[in-house]
């Protein structure tokens, strides 16, 4: 048995959480997240006053987390080191590796994605490889077949923007505040039933595609975001059309998410579909699958809202996976803004 202390500052929430446990059997001790607020005057994340802010919040962060485990010894710490903002990285790991240097214990590097995949299964006990998996958050959109932990095969990714990040600039067209998912969410809810006066192309998603396409896994939502400018410019009521609007962005958005995610749970016979990110915290877009793959008898898995976002667990859950594997970071981790998913294997 492990105990891991995990530490996540990649962008815009410090948070700390130490488990313990061995292979799939792992509990949660403690989760502590502490989210940025100050972005918000701003409209997104400025990367300096992220560094700052984590600077600030990364000592009390853990040490409440510590407190919250039951201030036991622990035995390894695992960091984001990548992919992420440099500077807010930098926080996490230089502190990741004082620490680790301090009580002499192993510190290792975790990619923040990776972190997403393991998300789940803190969760749900059956949230584990061989499954299909779609990432869905603020900067990232991937979907991937996961033979087991440690084999990635990377299908698809966003071409353009992620999921998350139309969700936002959406928001923005729309008057509404950042981050703007939740109230692109729950906007749509609020659309009249029956209102189909407006309704987007699903982008990338024809019959005529075939898996050696380019484009048969990928995703593209620049398009889908230049569709709803043209509404929001040319209807003659916007304060009235809003609700439709952000209901038919959202339905192409998850059509396409869903469409995508069936080619790829179909082309390699899997029977679980794993859901992670910020954007999995749209209820849905967790319904639209269930629609899709229940009646097909493939389990949908979603991360509730606290592991949906980012956090600390989760990369102590994949740090864990590593550690039993015998690896570890050596004092020199460094900190990038981007780097493959480690383990991939060819698509
Ligand atoms: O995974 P995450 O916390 O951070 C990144 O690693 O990027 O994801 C944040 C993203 C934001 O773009 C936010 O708008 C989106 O997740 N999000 C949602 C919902 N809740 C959060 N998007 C759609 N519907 C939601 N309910
Ligand atoms: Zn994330």
């Amino acid at each position: 048995m492990t105990r891991v202390l995990g530490i996540e500052t990649s962008c815009d929430e410090t948070s700390a959480a130490v488990l313990d446990g061995s292979g799939d059997d792992v509990s949660v001790r403690s989760l502590v997240i502490l989210s940025q607020d100050v972005h918000r005057i701003f409209g997104g994340v400025v990367p300096e006053i992220a560094s700052r802010a984590h600077l600030t919040a990364i000592v009390p962060v853990i040490e409440r987390a510590m407190q919250e485990s039951g201030d036991r010894a622990i035995d390894a710490i695992a960091v984001t080191n990548a992919p992420g903002l440099v500077g807010a990285l930098l926080v996490g790991v230089s502190f990741a590796k004082a620490l680790a240097f301090a009580r002499n214990i192993p510190v290792i590097g975790v990619h923040h994605m990776e972190g997403h995949l393991f998300a789940t299964a803190l969760e749900h006990r059956d949230a584990v490889p061989p499954f299909t998996a779609l990432l869905v958050s603020g900067g990232h959109t991937m979907l991937l077949d996961v033979e087991a932990w440690g084999h990635y095969r990377l299908l698809g990714r966003t071409r353009d923007d992620a999921a998350g990040e139309a969700f936002d600039k959406v928001a923005k067209l729309l008057g509404l505040p950042y981050p703007g998912g939740p109230h692109v969410e729950r906007l749509a809810t609020q659309r009249t039933s029956g209102d189909g006066r407006f309704r987007f192309a699903r982008p990338m998603v024809r019959r005529d595609q075939a898996p050696t396409d380019p484009d048969f896994y990928d995703v593209s939502f620049s398009g889908l975001k230049t569709a709803v400018l043209n509404a929001v410019k040319t209807t003659a009521d916007v304060e009235h059309d809003r609700a439709a609007i952000a209901g038919a962005f959202q339905d192409a958005l998850i059509d396409t998410l869903v469409e995508k995610t069936t080619r790829a749970a179909r082309q390699f016979g899997r029977e679980r579909v794993v859901l992670g990110g910020g954007v999995a915290c749209n209820v849905t877009l967790v319904r639209a699958m269930q629609e899709r793959f229940e009646p097909r008898g493939v389990q949908v898995f979603a991360p509730s809202p606290r592991l949906a976002t980012d956090n600390a667990a989760m990369i102590a859950r994949a740090g864990l996976f590593h550690l039993e594997r015998g690896e570890q970071s050596s004092l020199d981790l460094n900190a990038f803004a981007s780097q493959p998913i480690p383990g991939l294997v060819a698509a």
